[in-house]
């Protein structure tokens, strides 16, 4: 670890312990070798968990690819399940049913992930109650999946096993295993090649 990179690991040493903190007395299950830049926003009663060698940035020293947004984790009555070996900047996850990020998945700068609609698209719903009505369905992130950075992830979309989305992409379909995708709304780009 050179100077900078440990002047970083001093200065960020506060957060790292709020953000602990934060875990314990939410009660969210965490795995060892867990490090942080900056708070992370939790919100919610839903469960989050996890896993091993987790790094999440939420602050615009250690990542300033995303601009100044933080990293928000908000399981409003869903669960938000984090495999090992995971990397998130500054992004948002708010789950109201489920969303999991599985082993070695990268999450790049001023992401949104969104298993829900927040309002329905029905008028009358929407002047009944604010979150009347409104669509969930699970996200799933597979294994080896890399999110370029200011990406959107909406309801319902899985991302197949080591797949890739390219940045500033809206996705709202899911993507098969392997593949690249990109735009708005995400389309097919190209395969991922055999030997990378
Ligand atoms: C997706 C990505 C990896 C593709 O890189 P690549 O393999 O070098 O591919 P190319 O640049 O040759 O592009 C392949 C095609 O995808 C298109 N494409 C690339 N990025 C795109 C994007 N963000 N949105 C839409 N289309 C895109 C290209 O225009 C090209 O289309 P064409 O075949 O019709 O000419 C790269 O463009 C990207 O978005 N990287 C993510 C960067 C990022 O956000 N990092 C994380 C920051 S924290």
């Amino acid at each position: 670890m050179n100077i900078k990179d440990l002047f970083i690991r001093v200065k960020y040493f506060p957060s790292g312990l709020i953000n602990l903190f934060t875990f314990k007395i939410k009660h969210i299950d965490i795995g060892c070798n867990f490090i942080s830049f900056g708070t992370i926003f939790v919100r919610g009663k839903g469960k989050i968990e996890i896993g091993n060698k987790v790094i999440i940035t939420s602050c615009r020293e250690t990542n300033p690819i995303g601009g100044d947004t933080k990293t928000i984790l908000y399981a409003n009555g869903g669960t938000i399940k984090i495999g090992n070996n995971v990397g998130i900047s500054n992004s948002a996850i708010i789950s109201t049913i489920s969303i999991i990020i599985e082993d070695n998945v990268l999450i790049g700068g001023n992401c949104k992930i969104y298993d829900n609609d927040f309002h329905s698209t029905d008028f009358n719903e929407r002047m009944k109650s604010v979150n009347g009505g409104v669509k969930s369905l699970p996200i799933i992130i597979k294994e080896g999946a890399f999110i370029g950075g200011h990406s959107i992830i909406l309801k319902g979309v899985v991302i197949g096993n080591r797949s890739i989305i390219a940045a500033g992409s809206v996705v709202t379909k899911s993507v098969p295993a392997g593949e690249i995708w990109g735009g708005n709304p995400a389309k097919f780009l190209k395969k991922i090649s055999q030997d990378s």
